[in-house]
């Protein structure tokens, strides 16, 4: 089931803190740094997928450094990146060059930095004691037990907040509107519960049902969400087993990139999907697993690990 066309998750991607839903205490937070930017320390933020936390960083930094934001801001992805050597040459380069226009400071987002191993982190707070003096920077991490406590302590922490049911609600019936898509409100609310206040899930979902005979309603609501990590993860197992390797990898890409799912969630999602299935070479399976998971964590691609493990449990079979 793939989504088609411009993605309404980015269409509808707040420009600007005052767009975002939810998340009331953060906001005002950052809205004063908005107000006086000297006062910015080093933040991080932190809380479950699609809650906003990428895009607060986003406006945040565009509110402070004006029309210039987009030179003057330096967005990694930790996991995506080749490892800390990456990171630290990156953030080397731009935190040298002098920055455009009439800036308070540079600004480098660091997003899934809970996927970074120890070690890397430990470098990593080197390199923002090293970058301080001209850059702030904002550390986006799912779970804020992975970081480490030098790198916590060296930032405001920001915990983000499930969006609630109006909140969600709202935002959907807005841009279903903005769409011309036909739904009803029990819709909506089927779409809401599915979603545990996830509105980049909620959004996807909503995106997807709109797509089928007869709107947003509860039964398309329903379908839409059918595929949801864990049936969507239990299928791409079943394939890859079977040897369906290139649709399996479809699948991944999607929860990947769609469903902004990391190469971490959808390894223990499949870890969890061994378990409730009786594979007689369980064993083999979980190994495997283990070993793209180590893969990915020390900072390889996830795109490109996770492809070569379907490749391997295809050669493995289930038995
Ligand atoms: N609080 C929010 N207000 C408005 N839109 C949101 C909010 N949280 C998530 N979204 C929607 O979900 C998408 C993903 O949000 P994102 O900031 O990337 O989440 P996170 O970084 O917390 O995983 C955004 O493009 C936006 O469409
Ligand atoms: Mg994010």
């Amino acid at each position: 089931m793939a989504v088609q066309g411009v993605m309404w998750v980015e269409k509808y991607r707040p420009r600007t803190l005052g767009d975002m839903v939810g998340q009331e205490n953060v906001l005002g937070s950052l809205l004063a740094f908005v107000k006086k930017p000297a006062d910015m320390p080093h933040l991080l933020f932190t809380g479950s997928p699609g809650i906003g936390k990428t895009t607060a960083a986003v406006c945040l930094s565009r509110s402070i450094l004006g029309d210039s934001w987009r030179d003057n801001t330096l967005e990694l992805n930790a996991s995506d990146e080749r490892g800390i050597g990456m990171v630290r040459e990156r953030i080397k380069k731009f935190s040298k060059f002098v920055g455009i226009g009439d800036i308070p400071f540079k600004v480098i987002i660091l997003d899934e930095a809970d996927e970074m191993t120890a070690d890397a982190q430990t470098a990593l707070r080197r390199i923002i004691e090293d970058a301080a003096a001209y850059c702030r920077f904002i550390i986006i991490a799912n779970n804020i037990s992975k970081i480490i406590a030098p790198i916590q302590s060296r930032c405001a922490v920001f915990r983000f907040t499930s969006v609630p049911k109006e909140c969600v609600t709202e935002r959907l019936a807005e841009i279903a509107k903005s769409e011309k898509a036909k739904f009803v409100s029990e819709g909506i609310d089927t779409i809401y519960e599915y979603s545990n206040g996830d509105l980049r899930h909620a959004i996807n979902t909503m995106q997807a049902a709109a797509a089928l005979d007869g709107g947003i309603n509860k039964a398309n609501a329903k379908k839409a969400a059918g595929i949801t990590k864990s049936s969507a993860v239990d299928e791409i197992l079943k394939l890859a087993l079977a040897g369906k390797v290139a649709q399996a990898r479809d699948s991944v890409i999607e929860l990947l990139r769609v469903y902004g799912m990391s190469g971490a969630d959808i390894l223990r999602n499949l870890n969890m999907a061994v378990n409730r299935a009786s594979y007689d070479n369980a064993i083999d399976i979980v190994r495997i697993i283990s070993e793209y998971d180590y893969r990915i964590l020390v900072g390889a691609s996830p795109e490109i690990q996770l492809s070569a493990m379907l490749y391997e449990l295809g050669a493995l079979g289930s038995k």
